[in-house]
């Protein structure tokens, strides 16, 4: 029996300790917010992806009557980026989410599936995606998937 350890490194920054680059696209992921569709459980999400060439994509959490046919903010994101910027690799998404009650004070972990998606474009563009996850009280950032998801099934596992 052998143990094996996975450590993650992320960083915790204050708003005003972002590069002004990064305050534009947590700014875009905060706005986006408010245009987000979530009647049934009123948790508004925005997402913003900063591309290779500096281009700005948001997208927001849109829900459905049927509830699984909805999707997250990350992935209406990122598949917005992927089919309107196919050859532009995703350098950093920013990711915000308000309740009723307004910003979290503490990052939302984004969920599994989102991971996972995360995971496909960091791959396709062979480029690790930093991503910032805004809080009141702290900004995570981390600088891959990997510290999302580690132990992770991509195309390589298949071999
Ligand atoms: N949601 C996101 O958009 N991103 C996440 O990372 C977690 C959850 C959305 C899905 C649904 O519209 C609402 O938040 C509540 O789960």
């Amino acid at each position: 029996m052998k143990d094996l350890t996975l450590r993650i490194d992320l960083k915790i920054y204050e708003y005003s300790e972002l590069s002004d680059a990064d305050r534009k696209l947590m700014d875009a992921a905060r706005e986006a917010t408010n245009r987000s569709y979530a009647p049934y459980s009123h948790f508004s999400v925005g997402a913003a992806a900063r591309l290779a060439d500096g281009t700005i994509v948001t997208g927001t959490n849109q829900e459905n009557a049927a509830y699984p046919s909805g999707l997250c903010a990350e992935r209406t994101t990122l598949f917005y980026a992927n089919s309107q910027y196919p050859n532009q690799a995703v350098e950093t998404l920013a990711i915000a989410a308000r309740n009723e009650r307004g910003f979290l004070d503490d990052p939302i972990p984004p969920c599994g599936a989102c991971r996972q998606v995360m995971l496909e474009t960091e791959k396709r563009f062979k480029h690790p995606m930093r991503i910032l996850l805004y809080g009141e009280k702290g900004i995570y950032e981390v600088k891959g998937v990997g510290a999302l998801l580690p132990l992770s099934f991509d195309a390589d596992s298949m071999k």
